[in-house]
């Protein structure tokens, strides 16, 4: 394995739930950090527990749908670093007979164009460092079940992003890495839970740790392999 000592990382979505634990396992092997996320109070308990393990953390606070502010943190950051993670999603659940339009455009802004947007920006820099970009994607980028449709669709979009990415940018040692978890404890699961009528029980679900595990393996692989694409789905308790 490879070590991730001094290298840079970017991680949206880090105030909660998966991307807060990929920044907390990055902060363990390392990495220094800039946590995304729009509300500072949300993000400042990460920061504590990331420096708590060894790390430097910046809180950024952005939202990731104003062009001009994600524009504006990219040329900020100039110069090179090495890790690109994009968490940060949005869900809502309905049948397209009944699914509101507004909920589709938010989705789509939050899920697809914000990734697309801040690695076109953030992406001279990844080049410089010959970096790893990681799309924490869904098991609903692969498949489309009854009322998952415009999340589904953003998600299916995002996949198709980070496939041709990774062809334009393979070339320039960057890697590229799509994570496709299914039910995993957090609040969007819980909202989801809720939204089905169904109890919601974290401890039988894939706990955010063990995908921010998984895709910190991936990153350290040596650059002779590299993980394309990860499912993680609930095992069987
Ligand atoms: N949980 C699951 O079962 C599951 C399964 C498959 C895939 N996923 C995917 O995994 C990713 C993380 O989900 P999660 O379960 O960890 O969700 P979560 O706990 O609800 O966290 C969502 C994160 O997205 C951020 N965010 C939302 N809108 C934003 C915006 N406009 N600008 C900046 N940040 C924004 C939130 O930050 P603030 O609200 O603090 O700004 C929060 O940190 C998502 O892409 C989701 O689609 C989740």
């Amino acid at each position: 394995m490879v070590s991730l000592k001094g290298q840079t990382a970017v991680v949206t979505g880090t105030s909660s739930g998966i991307g807060r634990a990929i920044a907390l396992e990055l902060a363990k092997a390392g990495v220094e950090l800039y946590l995304v996320g729009r509300n500072r109070a949300r993000l400042e308990p990460v920061a504590l527990a990331a420096q708590e393990l060894g790390a430097e953390a910046v809180c950024q606070v952005l939202d990731l749908t104003d062009d001009a502010p994600v524009r504006g943190f990219a040329a900020a950051l100039a110069g090179s670093f090495d890790i690109l993670v994009h968490s940060a999603g949005v869900i809502a659940l309905a049948p397209l007979s009944q699914a509101a339009l507004a909920d589709f455009d938010s989705q789509y802004r939050v899920n697809l164009r914000a990734p697309f947007l801040l690695t076109q920006a953030l992406l001279p820099a990844i080049k410089e460092a010959r970096g790893q970009i990681v799309f924490i994607n869904s098991g609903a980028g692969l498949r489309a079940n009854a009322g998952w449709g415009h999340y589904a669709a953003t998600k299916h979009g995002l996949k198709a992003l980070a496939d041709s990415l990774r062809e334009e940018v393979s070339p320039d040692g960057v890697r590229v890495l799509s994570v496709f978890p299914g039910r995993t404890a957090s609040p969007m699961q819980e909202a989801v839970h809720r939204t089905e009528g169904r109890t919601y029980q974290p401890e039988r679900l894939v706990q955010p740790v063990d995908v921010a595990e998984q895709v910190v393996a991936a990153l350290r692989l040596p650059r002779r392999a590299g993980v394309t694409d990860l499912s993680i789905r609930p095992g069987t308790l």
